[in-house]
């Protein structure tokens, strides 16, 4: 089985893998991918102690981990592992479980052909910010946007899968789609417009992305991952619920059932192991949008119907 999954920045959210419901129940057979941001190939000197903790125990995971780079990478230092051939594209070869899925590449797993593409521009330091001298190199590198031959090699590989696959992993997403998200508040960018291209010319399943730090189903079969870890070929509202990684974070508007009554609403708490007494699931404290009942109605996630993208 192929699982997807979010950033992972390092040590600071690879913790979503530990104790979780899924990821206890993966086997040898089993692959990991994370959709960008990987980010222990992430000290501008070499691996450091952290790093190499990490990735020795991502290595001892029955599962095998697939990454493609985001923009928290040291790309230096990522591009100077050995590059190798594996299930039809091309990697690079971190531990022997541990494989960063280069830019372009069509791999075939299980039946699947997945197209990859890494990278994304930075809104936090870097040319958006105008720090680029100071952060250039150590906490920044201009290759988190694809090169024209790595994009060249996407588009040539795809030519020669007759422009169809079955599912495509990226850091972000197609222009159009990045706007829906973000309302705006990310330019688009030569990756983005780059994948709008992509989005509108070849054929595929579902597309997952990571990036933007949401659970999220875009449209049908776009999904935008992070802490969820989720089936190939599931959206976000197919996957099952997790204990301690709830689906909705504080601020979402929701559809919701209560007491038999379907409403919008907003949420207003989280709690992802469950409040007292009952830890079957996460459950939001949520506000509808046409009463201000003086404590929210609290909501089991399985009756949350769906996420809104009108706030
Ligand atoms: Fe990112
Ligand atoms: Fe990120």
């Amino acid at each position: 089985m192929i699982y997807v999954t979010g950033d992972t920045h390092g040590s600071i959210d690879i913790r979503k893998l530990l104790e979780n419901q899924v990821t206890d129940q993966m086997t040898e057979e089993d692959y990991l991918i994370i959709c960008g941001d990987f980010g222990l190939i992430w000290n501008y000197k070499k691996e450091i102690r952290k790093e190499r903790k990490w990735l020795e125990w991502l290595n001892k995971r029955p599962w095998t981990t697939l990454f493609c780079d985001g923009n928290h990478e040291c790309f230096p230092r990522l591009y100077s592992y050995p590059e190798s051939e594996w299930h039809g594209g091309k990697v690079h070869v971190i531990r022997d479980k541990v494989l960063h899925l280069m830019r372009g590449e069509i791999f075939e797993i299980e039946g699947n052909s997945i197209f990859v593409m890494g990278g994304a521009s930075s809104h936090d330091r870097g040319p958006l910010k105008g720090d680029t001298e100071i952060v250039q190199g150590k906490s920044w590198w201009p290759e988190e946007i694809p090169s024209d031959e790595e994009m060249e090699n996407g588009l040539k590989n795809l030519k020669a899968h007759n422009n169809q696959v079955d599912y495509i992993i990226t850091h972000c997403l197609p222009t159009t789609y990045q706007d829906i998200v973000k309302r705006g508040e990310f330019p688009a960018d030569k990756a983005t417009d780059y994948l709008e291209t992509i989005s509108q010319t070849v054929a595929y399943k579902h597309w997952y992305s990571g990036h933007y730090h949401v659970n999220i189903d875009v449209i049908d079969k776009i999904s935008v991952v992070f802490s969820r870890i989720i089936k190939i070929g599931d959206t976000i509202m197919e996957s099952e619920t997790m204990l301690g990684i709830p689906k909705f974070r504080k601020g979402d508007a929701v559809l919701f059932r209560h007491e038999g009554e379907e409403m919008m609403g907003t949420i207003k708490e989280v709690w992802p192991w469950g409040p007292f007494f009952k830890h079957d699931e996460p459950y939001y404290g949520v506000t509808p949008f046409d009463d201000e009942p003086k404590k929210p109605f609290q909501v089991k996630e399985t009756d949350i119907i769906e996420k809104s993208l009108i706030i």
